[in-house]
């Protein structure tokens, strides 16, 4: 049996597949679907986030996007949901906007990097993005769309997952891992923390809080740290949701305002997402005046109709950020131990391709988020 510790979206993710080709498996989490995927806006934005120093990144960000379509089908199938729209998933791009002359000298480069790397990227005017998006502000002055670009509601997919889990009849112990037993120089289990331990779980050849298996794979997000030595650590971003009768955009607007970013991922009900922090404050996940009036300070200028909206949901997650910002993900080098965490920015779009990397599909990609790049890992 595999224990999955964590049930963020990449642990159930892995559950999910592994459960689906056949392999019996438990995931152990206190409350799943509760951290950093509650949080998540959702972005499938691989070309609309690429960055100078992340080519490695931009490689397994386009290998999860093309999974994502067949992934969301699948899921959405399993877990009795009538198709991928259920998920919210929607493929109309990115607009990436600049609003003052500085945000556009800075935009103007990245575009140039961009066709540098052939990414399909188009150079936009102000009037052209607003013809777009109408609801922007007369101010902005020009943009990038990124037309390949897609976005999905993580809690939606999160949601499905359990449910697909549930059919499947995959055990769900909603309890901590407090520690990784360690049996000869391997890994054969896991200890769970008091209390919250359902009784069925227990059921462990007699020795309670305890869960043995043949592998566990991590996928405890920030807290990965603690249980095995993963160089992750927490990357705060708090978020926020307002609510609208009608979409206020047709498409993930991300922008610059005076060299600060901000984004905004529409939903299909009218919600309007807008992210995201990052803020390096360890495991403090408040939610902050400053962090809020820096998001909608932002967004307002932006799109000025946001002030319009109605505050639905405020919340802060905390991002697993790992030295080179790549996920960690593989054999460790601990016989019985699995890694599948480190998404930091990117976990709703890579949990797709984690599950392929696991299960053996895309060997080369593999390489680049292999666990043996960290001495520590043990
Ligand atoms: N990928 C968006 C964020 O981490 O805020």
């Amino acid at each position: 049996m595999d224990v999955i510790v964590g049930g963020g979206i990449v642990g159930l993710s892995v559950a999910w597949r592994l459960a689906r080709s056949g392999r019996p498996v438990t995931v152990a989490d206190p409350a799943p679907a509760s951290g950093a995927s509650h949080a998540a806006a959702g972005m499938l934005a691989p070309v609309s986030e690429v960055t100078y120093t992340e080519a490695p990144l931009l490689r397994l960000g386009m290998a999860a996007l093309r999974r994502w379509p067949s992934f969301a089908a699948e899921l959405a199938e399993d877990a009795g949901l009538p198709g991928a729209v259920a998920l919210d998933f929607r493929t109309n791009g990115t607009l990436d906007v600049a609003f003052g002359a500085d945000d556009l000298a800075a935009l103007d480069e990245l575009a140039a990097f961009m066709e540098k790397l052939q990414l399909p990227v188009e150079r936009l005017t102000g009037r052209e993005c607003r013809r777009l998006e109408p609801m922007l502000a007369p101010a902005v002055r020009g943009g990038l769309l990124a037309p390949g670009d897609a976005w999905v509601d993580p809690r939606r997919v999160t949601a499905a997952l359990l449910a697909a889990l549930d059919r499947l009849r995959v055990p769900l112990v909603r309890a901590r891992v407090s520690e990784l037993l360690r049996d000869d120089g391997k890994v054969a289990g896991v200890r769970l923390a008091p209390p919250d331990v359902p009784a069925p779980a227990l059921a462990d050849g007699g020795v309670p809080r305890r869960l043995r298996a043949e592998r566990v794979i991590l996928a405890a997000g920030a807290w990965s740290a603690g249980l095995a030595g993963v160089p992750v650590r927490p990357v705060k971003g708090q978020i926020i949701r307002l609510s609208s009768a009608q979409p206020l955009l047709g498409r993930c607007v991300r922008g610059t305002v005076h060299g600060s970013s901000v984004y905004l991922v529409p939903r299909g009900d009218g919600e309007l997402v807008v992210g995201a922090t990052q803020e390096e404050m360890g495991f403090d996940t408040r939610v902050t005046a400053g962090g809020l009036y820096e998001l909608l300070r932002d967004a307002r200028e932006l799109v000025p109709g946001v002030t319009e909206l109605e505050v639905a949901d405020v919340v802060a997650g905390l991002r697993p950020g790992t030295p080179d910002n790549l996920p960690v993900i593989g054999p460790s080098g601990t016989p019985g131990l699995t890694l599948a965490t480190g998404h930091h920015r990117g976990g709703v779009l890579l949990a797709p391709l984690t599950t392929a990397i696991l299960l053996g599909e895309e060997d080369e990609l593999a390489a680049l988020c292999s666990p043996g790049r960290f001495q520590e890992i043990s």
